[in-house]
């Protein structure tokens, strides 16, 4: 294998809070080891089109507290082609880079394991994603300090939800995963959670309203996972047909969420994973995802990482559902 002595760094898809973090744990991680270090802005789309700087340890000092990513990020559709896919290989000969850390979701560990089996550079991924819906890693940068940040807004919605005694039907990010909607609900004592990975939506909002809506409560409030086919707008309007006794609002979260200081949990996280991946080059792997399993940094290969099946433990949907009668 060719010897590494440069390492690229992209983010890329939907940032998330600690991908900053990541940024500068690979960059101190690999100059300490000796490499040298370039940046590559607007993720994919920069690697075709050249936009690359030299990262020295000073480029990533006071950015561990920051949200977003310093980098940028953009979801490219030209990489997705064999001729994007050409160009960014041109650039990374043009620029002596010799393995690429790509911190990113589902689509972004997916460019990377389609570039990586057509030429000969070896990709290290780190999960960087507020959704957490990478096979094989616990936790995905970016999922605790948004998860954080939901609780807070319902803890706020609850105040406004208890003075007016109404129904709230609040819309988070996800993708088609429901960690952040189940784990928000319990977090915040929701009365329900609307999830893509229990029973049909139908079955789950009869659930709830089976339990009798707010018999005993001042206030209800149901986190419901954001859906292609349906939001919280369209339960909500469903409630309030059903139910025209109960004032029915909506509050849709948005990009808020993706945004803000990272938590602890995740700089610290986004730290090790950091180094980790610069530990497996060292090591010689290459299109694995760096993770994190039982409190231990594991490589996961990506064809395994990007599976749609990361499996919610079933116990949190009967936690929520003991808890909010
Ligand atoms: O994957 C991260 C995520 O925030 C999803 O939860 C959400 O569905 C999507 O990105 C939103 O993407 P965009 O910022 O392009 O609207």
């Amino acid at each position: 294998m060719a010897k590494i002595n440069c390492i690229g760094i992209l983010t890329s898809g939907g940032d998330s809070p600690g991908m900053n973090a990541a940024i500068r744990s690979i960059t101190r991680s690999a100059i300490s080891k000796g490499f040298s270090v370039k940046g590559i802005y607007r993720g994919y789309e920069g690697l075709m089109n050249d936009e690359i700087s030299e990262f020295t340890t000073e480029s990533v000092s006071n950015i561990i507290a920051r949200g977003g990513t310093i980098l940028k990020s953009a979801r490219s559709k030209e990489f997705q082609t064999p001729e994007g896919r050409q160009k960014a290989y041109e650039t990374i000969q043009k620029e002596g880079i010799d393995a690429l850390v790509i911190i990113g979701g589902n689509g972004s560990l997916t460019g990377a394991r389609i570039f990586a089996q057509e030429f000969d550079v070896p990709c290290i991924g780190l999960p960087g994603t507020i959704d957490n819906d990478l096979y094989g890693t616990d936790l995905t940068i970016g999922y605790d300090t948004t998860l954080n940040t939901i609780v807070d807004c319902v803890d706020k919605i609850r105040d406004t939800a208890n003075s007016h005694e109404r129904i709230f039907f609040v819309e988070v990010m996800g993708r088609d995963a429901g960690f952040l909607a189940q784990n928000s609900a319990i977090a915040s004592g929701a009365e329900a959670a609307i999830i893509p990975e229990d029973n049909t939506d139908a079955d789950q909002l009869e659930h709830f309203i089976g339990r009798g809506i707010r018999k005993s409560k001042n206030s209800s409030i149901v986190i419901v996972s954001e859906s292609p086919k349906c939001g919280a707008m369209f339960y909500a309007d469903r409630v309030k047909k059903e139910y025209p006794q109960y004032d029915v609002r909506v509050s849709i979260l948005g990009h808020l969420q993706r945004g803000g200081s990272p938590s602890a949990r995740d700089r610290i996280l986004a730290s090790r994973l950091g180094a980790g991946a610069i530990d497996a080059i060292l090591d010689g792997q290459r299109n694995v995802m760096i993770g994190i399993r039982n409190d231990e940094v594991v490589y996961v290969p990506f064809t395994d990482a990007i599976r749609s099946d990361k499996e919610m433990n079933k116990g949190l949907i009967r936690v929520l559902d003991e808890l909010s009668i």
